[in-house]
This record gives structure tokens, C-alpha cells and sequence, in this order.
């Protein structure tokens, strides 16, 4: 993609980004670098199930990087190593200002077979992590909004498989969902310093794309599709939502896919029926759903077979 924006609009500008060394926290990293960002490449580099850790993969994008960046190799989701990687931010670069949560892992099986230890450290990682990392970076985000300094920014990266369901996918979208419940409350808690919080839904082709096991005809599409898609331009989106332009979008849930963004619905009531006070309910409910619901239930299609179609690159 052209990119007619390499003005250093970031310049004295602090971030961290969770999972920051390799896909699409690479992207982002680099890119909020090359806009004058310093960044703390926060990354233990484990496997995409979340295992054998390698502090190698974010010291050597930091050492690519240069004097603005740092590593952090600590596993981020656990709530004094969260305030490490704050205090890095602070202590190397004066502050800290935005903070991309886009470290996450994978372990899937059916509901049915479904392991409980893959199912905690799922949950932990992608919606816990998130959670002690905004509990140690929002203070300081305050204090620096009252003492004059630029807003915030914060960015959750979650997934459409959070908002439509994949099979065999309980705590990774249960964690993906629960960013955006995060997302909505850091918002507001966060709006009277101007501090903005939005989710993001990407696809990109990452080491975790080329491992999707396609369950039918229009997943294999997806996978054929997303592995198109350079990391890239959720690193513009991501860049984007960090700029002065963007100070008052908060609360958002976007989705990016190539150039495509889109911007999603939230769940609202979208149709409504009373039960009788007196008289049967079954009846009523049964009446409510044939004639008021109907036609508006949502289907059990998954994110891979919605969003299978041909990306703009
Ligand atoms: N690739 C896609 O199309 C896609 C689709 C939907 C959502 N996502 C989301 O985008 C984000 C990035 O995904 P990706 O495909 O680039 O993944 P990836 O596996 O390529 O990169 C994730 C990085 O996070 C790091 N990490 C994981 N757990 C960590 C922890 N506890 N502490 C520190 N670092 C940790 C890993 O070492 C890795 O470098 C994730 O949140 C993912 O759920 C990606």
C-alpha cells in the first residue's frame, strides 16, 4: 500500500506492544517506530500455544530498531510483570502514551473434549494480560493527561472469531469477547483525560494463519484469501487510532483486512417482545419468535465463512 503519511507524527510519543516481535504486533511495532514512537517490544516469544519462551525474538527487533526501543521478554499476563514493562516505558522513555494489547495464544479443541488448563491459559493471556497491563498503564495515563501531556492511546487487538464463534474455538473467542466488554468500560472510565480505547479485529496472514485447519469448503477459502493479506495495514489502522486526528474515536470495534476497515455493530436490542402477565408464555414466545424474531436470529456461520471473500490489497 502507498503510505503518503511518514510525517514523525509520533515523535516523543512512548508505546508498548504486547507480542510486539513477531505478525502483527511486528507491523505495529515497526510502523509506530518509523512515525518516531519509542516502543517496548513486549514479547516472551512462545510458540502460538503460548510455549518455549525465546527473549532472542524481541531483543532482536529492538536491536534492529535502535535507540527508541526496548525489549520486554517477561510473559506479559501476570500483573507484576504488566507494571515491569509500564516502568520500563516510563524510566527509558519519560512516559508511556499508547499501548497495543496484541499478544494472545491458541488452544483449541471441542467444548466437548475441552482441556480446563488450555482453557485458563487462553483466558489468561489474551483477556487477563490485557486487563493487568491497562491496571498498571492507566494510571500513569491519567496523570499525565492532567499534567498537560498529549492523550493516550490504547488498542486491544481482538478477532472476529470473538464476535461470530469458530468451531472449537470456546476460550479463544470467550477471551476475544471479553476484550470488547474491556474495550467499552476502559473507554469510559478513560474519557475525561481524553484517553481513547478501541478494539480491533484483524486479518492477516501470520505464522498462526498458515496453521488454520479448514473444517469446510469456505474456511479453505478464508485461508487461501487471508494469507494474501500483509500485516501491514492493521499496523496503518493501529497507526491511525494513535494520531491527533483520530483523538475523538473511543469505544470502537473495527475490523481491517487488507485496505478494507470496517467499522462493526455492537450488540443492541434489536427487536423486542412482552411476555403476558397472565395466560401462556410458551404461547406468546413461540407467537414472537415466528412472527417478530424471525428473519432477524443470527445464523451459526463462522468468521472464516463470512469474511471469505477475495481481500483488497
Ligand atoms: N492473524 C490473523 O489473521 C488474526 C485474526 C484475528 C485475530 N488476530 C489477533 O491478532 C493478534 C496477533 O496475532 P498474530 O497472528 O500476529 O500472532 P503471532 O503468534 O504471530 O504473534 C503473537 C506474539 O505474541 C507473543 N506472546 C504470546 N503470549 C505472550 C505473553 N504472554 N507475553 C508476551 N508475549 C506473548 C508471541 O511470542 C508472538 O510473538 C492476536 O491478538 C490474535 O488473536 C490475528
Amino acid at each position: 500500500m502507498a503510505n503518503n503519511n511518514n510525517e514523525k507524527i509520533l515523535d516523543g510519543r512512548a508505546a508498548i506492544v504486547t507480542g510486539g516481535a513477531r505478525g502483527i504486533g511486528l507491523a505495529v511495532t515497526r510502523r509506530l517506530h518509523e512515525m518516531g514512537a519509542a516502543v517496548v517490544v513486549a514479547d516472551s516469544g512462545v510458540s502460538i500455544a503460548g510455549e518455549n519462551p525465546d527473549a532472542a525474538v524481541a531483543e532482536k527487533v529492538s536491536a534492529e530498531l535502535g535507540a527508541r526501543a526496548a525489549a520486554f521478554t517477561d510473559d506479559i499476563a501476570d500483573a507484576a510483570a504488566a507494571r515491569a514493562a509500564v516502568e520500563l516505558a516510563i524510566t527509558k522513555f519519560g512516559g508511556l502514551d499508547i499501548v497495543v494489547n496484541n499478544a494472545a495464544i491458541l488452544r483449541d479443541g471441542f467444548i466437548f473434549k475441552s482441556v480446563p488448563a488450555n482453557w485458563d491459559a487462553v483466558i489468561r493471556t489474551n483477556l487477563s494480560g490485557p486487563f493487568y497491563v491497562l491496571a498498571a498503564a492507566t494510571p500513569h495515563l491519567r496523570e499525565q493527561a492532567k499534567a498537560g501531556r498529549a492523550s493516550g492511546r490504547i488498542i486491544n487487538i481482538t478477532s472476529s472469531a470473538g464476535l461470530y464463534g469458530n468451531f472449537g474455538q470456546s476460550a479463544y473467542a470467550s477471551a476475544k469477547a471479553g476484550l470488547l466488554g474491556l474495550t467499552r468500560v476502559v473507554a469510559m472510565d478513560m474519557a475525561r483525560s481524553g484517553v481513547t480505547c478501541n478494539a480491533i479485529a484483524p486479518f492477516a496472514a501470520t505464522r498462526v494463519t498458515e496453521t488454520i485447519q479448514p473444517a469446510n469448503e469456505a474456511q479453505a477459502r478464508y485461508k487461501e484469501r487471508a494469507l494474501k493479506i500483509a500485516p501491514t495495514f492493521v499496523a496503518e489502522l493501529v497507526a491511525y487510532l494513535c494520531s491527533p486526528a483520530a483523538q475523538r474515536i473511543s469505544g470502537q470495534l473495527l475490523g481491517v483486512r487488507g485496505r478494507e476497515v470496517f467499522l462493526f455493530s455492537q450488540p443492541r436490542p434489536i427487536e423486542k417482545t412482552v411476555m403476558p402477565a397472565e395466560g401462556s408464555v410458551e404461547a406468546s414466545l413461540t407467537q414472537a419468535f415466528k412472527e417478530r424474531f424471525a428473519g432477524k436470529l443470527i445464523d451459526l456461520a463462522t468468521d472464516l465463512e463470512v469474511f471469505n471473500t477475495e481481500p483488497v490489497i
